[in-house]
């Protein structure tokens, strides 16, 4: 049975696609079996792999309103092991039709059947999810048995962070008990940012035991790297745009951090 991870955060531009897409890779060159599952209309992760509207004709939005199954809609990436369940724009319409249908009886676990069917696929599946704390975050919360958080090591880096927590909180309370918190991942460090380097001590201070480290006890921090700003205009992961930079080295530590 694969694990399934959620990447999570409800603020935008704090490297969840990012993490979500390389982490899937790196598991991936692993050799490991990853469904990546696009589950954010903007379609950030789907686009970062390669693939344009045009080159798909049914997306996650299908799987969620139930005239798809998660694995007509699955396509093969330039990594063997490596499949993406895609996202489309279209999707914001299932965020009007869960609130229309707000008595409707188990919405929020629409997703977690839909990868019940495809779980035995995979070692792993990894959920990119979109900046917001709606029906979409609660489905992916749902069906994960685990969330990593990226932080941006930026001013206001926490901010958000406790209502985020909270969410997880409730999920766990009212749906999903065995939910835990991977870890909190540091993302676009920069050495010569003293703010980063508070946001970092902040981190470490307060979740100490969740934060991530390497086979040679080192913390997993992901620096600023234009190569992982770079890769998805090729519809590329890191590890397959420039395997040596930076980015894709952090990326590939936490994939083995995760597989040890
Ligand atoms: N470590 C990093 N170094 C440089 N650029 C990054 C890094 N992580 C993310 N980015 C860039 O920052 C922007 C936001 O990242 P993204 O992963 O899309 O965030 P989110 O999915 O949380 O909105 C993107 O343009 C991405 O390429
Ligand atoms: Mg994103």
């Amino acid at each position: 049975m694969s694990e399934v991870i959620v990447i999570a955060n409800q603020k935008g531009g704090v490297g969840k696609t990012t993490t979500a897409v390389n982490l899937a890779a790196s598991l991936a060159v692993a050799e490991k079996k990853v469904l990546l599952i696009d589950a954010d209309p903007q379609a950030n992760a789907t686009t970062s792999l390669g693939f344009h509207r045009n080159d798909y004709e049914f997306n996650i939005y299908h799987v969620l309103i139930g005239t798809k199954k998660l694995k007509d809609i699955i396509l093969k990436s330039d990594l063997p092991t490596l499949h993406l369940a895609p996202s489309n724009i279209g999707l914001v319409g299932i965020e009007k039709e869960y609130y229309d249908n707000n008595n409707k009886d188990g919405r929020e676990l629409v997703l977690k059947r839909a990868i019940a069917n495809v779980q035995k696929d995979y070692d792993y599946i990894i959920i990119d999810s979109p900046p917001a704390l709606g029906p979409m975050t609660i489905n992916a919360l749902s069906a994960s048995n685990s969330v990593i958080i990226p932080i941006q090591c930026e001013f206001f880096a926490l901010e958000g962070l406790a209502q985020l927590l909270n969410t997880v909180k409730l999920v766990r309370k009212s749906i999903n008990p065995s939910l835990s918190i991977k870890g909190f991942l540091p993302t676009m460090f920069s050495s010569q940012n003293n703010l980063s380097k508070q946001v970092f001590a902040d981190l470490s201070q307060h979740f100490n035991g969740k934060l991530f480290k390497d086979q040679k006890n080192k913390y997993i921090v992901v620096p600023r790297n234009v190569k992982l700003a770079e890769a998805p205009s090729f519809g590329k992961p890191a590890i397959l745009y420039d395997v040596k930079s930076v980015g894709s080295i952090a990326y590939q530590n936490l994939a083995q951090t995760i597989i040890a």
